[in-house]
């Protein structure tokens, strides 16, 4: 079984890299078929996320697991400018650039579990669980 797994993100190759990362550990856990395409989903939005609004970042992939279930952990990090109004950029459509604004609710609603964490000038995390069926 594939131990933890970080990956620096800086440039649109490393979101290829992340997703392509999360789905073999995904594999190996027990994933399968179109929860491999939603997870690999979930990370490129987080990825590019990173790149689009902060440069910089890293993606963690890992292992998780809660009684008998399992899952897989994926942490987005970066120390980019933070997030003003996480409550806002969750809505469907809000982008303050030139996205489409998807990103983040999407991906919110293909994992199970999903958090935000951002202070503005210090960075933003976002940790996102999802449990093997
Ligand atoms: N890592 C991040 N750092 C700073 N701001 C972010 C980050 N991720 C998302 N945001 C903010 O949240 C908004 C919504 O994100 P998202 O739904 O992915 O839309 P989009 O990327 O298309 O603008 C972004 O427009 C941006 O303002
Ligand atoms: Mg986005």
């Amino acid at each position: 079984m594939a131990n933890d797994m970080q990956v620096g993100i800086s440039t649109s190759a490393d979101i290829v890299t992340a997703r392509q990362r999360g789905r073999e550990l995904a594999s190996e856990l027990g994933f399968s078929g179109s929860d491999l395409t939603v997870l690999a989903t979930a990370i490129s939005e987080v990825a590019r996320n990173i790149i689009e609004h902060a440069k910089e970042g890293e993606v963690i992939l890992e292992p998780t697991h809660n009684g008998s279930k399992q899952g897989i952990l994926i942490i987005a990090s970066d120390r980019g400018p933070g997030i003003p109004d996480v409550d806002r950029a969750l809505q469907d459509g809000y982008s303050s650039g030139k996205g489409l604004g998807l990103g983040l609710p999407g991906a919110k609603r293909l994992m199970d579990e999903f958090k935000v964490v951002s202070e503005v000038g210090k960075g933003t995390t976002v940790t996102m669980k999802k449990w093997v069926r």
